[in-house]
């Protein structure tokens, strides 16, 4: 297995993210919650592999599997109704690690929040415990048909015509969409860092629960940010904003939770969605996360996926995995990281090795980006 250190982007190892909480004297590991950059011995790596192979070597039977994919959105509803928005978690590492949802925030803020990287708990995972409008004028690179929104975002919507010209957020210069959103943790920290006039984010699930708990959450504000109901791995869906139109487009924990064999449509088709120039970021597991280590046998669906106790299924990334996926849909790295933390439970002396991933590929500038 790789060394600890970052790898990846230009720069990468220079600029220190995820903190630099590094474990020196291995006596002191239960004095802090969380070490940063740790490195994984050979024996590890290898007792890593050994509990992937035994985990993976009973298989989901074909039946089960079809119905964790069709009803996929039906586990997720599940999920959120069970827990509602009890998990939303402070993710104070959001701007620090990805500046461009909030590029004119001042540097203080962002100071603050490194600062706050010193002392991480627990909790810079997903935040889980294991863990319609149809357009009447189409144009040219424009997805006509609208999405299947819900009855009150239509209401709250129903004097917009989504066209190419007038869509949710068309009068916006920065548009961010969050897919995969869950409960709005990344969007309503977005909307409430982000000070720019100009700023519309959109945020989109296709679990109705989750969108609707995004949708009556206090702080969601119409005027600056569009919640739908989408499946992106549904190519009969369209997105309610044009081709070329969006800044950024962020997928934290969403990727995983896609069957493998369709991930490379989804993001293909999200990239399409990037004006020049725009941003696709992501932080996602990686392979051997404890979470992967943790599955027992007959949760396996295929290599490196897997179904929790509640149906949701989760896969472990590879850096050139995702490398491959990105630069197959036309964008190029900006940055591809791998970051390996030592959690501690000093109560129950425990060790937690994280692994997880964080992409940033950028849509090039040029005739051929459309
Ligand atoms: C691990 S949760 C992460 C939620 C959120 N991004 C966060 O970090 O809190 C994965 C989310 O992806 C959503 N999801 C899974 N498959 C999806 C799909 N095909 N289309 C849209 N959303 C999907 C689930 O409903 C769930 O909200």
């Amino acid at each position: 297995m790789a060394g600890a250190r970052p790898e990846g982007g230009p720069g990468a190892g220079a600029r220190r993210q995820f903190g630099n909480r590094l474990l020196d004297d291995p006596t002191r590991v239960f004095h802090h919650n969380a070490w940063d950059h740790v490195e994984w011995s050979e024996e590890q790596a290898a007792a890593a592999e050994r509990k992937v192979r035994e985990n993976s070597c009973q298989r989901v039977c074909p039946e089960k599997q079809a119905d964790y994919e069709v009803n996929a959105h039906k586990y997720w509803n599940d999920f959120y109704r069970i827990h509602e928005n009890g998990f939303f978690k402070d993710r104070h590492w959001l701007f620090t690690e990805f500046p461009e949802l909030a590029p004119s925030q001042s540097h203080n803020h962002l100071k603050n929040k490194n600062e706050s990287l010193e002392c991480r708990s627990n909790e810079e995972g997903p935040g889980f415990t294991d863990e319609q409008h149809r357009c009447s004028c189409p144009s040219p690179g424009y997805e006509a048909q609208g999405p299947p929104v819900e009855e009150n975002v239509s209401q709250k919507l129903s004097h917009l015509e989504i066209c190419a010209d007038e869509f949710p957020g068309s009068s916006a210069t920065c548009r961010i969409l969050e897919v995969g959103c869950g409960v709005g943790n990344t969007v309503f920290p977005i909307l409430q860092i982000n000070n720019n006039p100009g700023l519309f984010v959109y945020c989109c699930d296709f679990s109705s629960t989750a969108v609707e708990l995004v949708q009556t959450n206090s702080e969601y504000d119409p005027s600056r940010c569009f919640a739908f109901v989408h499946d992106v791995c549904d190519e009969d869906q369209s997105y309610p904003m044009p081709r070329n139109s969006l800044d950024v487009v962020v997928l934290i924990f969403v990727l995983s939770a896609l069957v493998p064999d369709k991930m490379q449509k989804a993001i293909s088709r999200l990239s399409t969605l990037l004006k020049p120039g725009g941003m696709m970021l992501l932080r996602d597991y990686g392979r051997y996360d404890m979470a992967q280590l943790r599955f027992k046998k007959g949760q396996c669906l295929s290599e490196n996926f897997y179904v929790r106790g509640d149906g949701t299924r989760v896969y472990f990334f590879t850096q050139d995995e995702l490398d491959t996926l990105f630069t197959t849909a036309g964008l190029e790295k900006v940055q591809n990281l791998v970051d390996r933390r030592l959690q501690v439970n000093r109560g129950k002396q425990l060790m937690m090795y994280r692994v997880w991933i964080q992409c940033k590929y950028r849509k090039p500038l040029g005739p051929s980006t459309s």
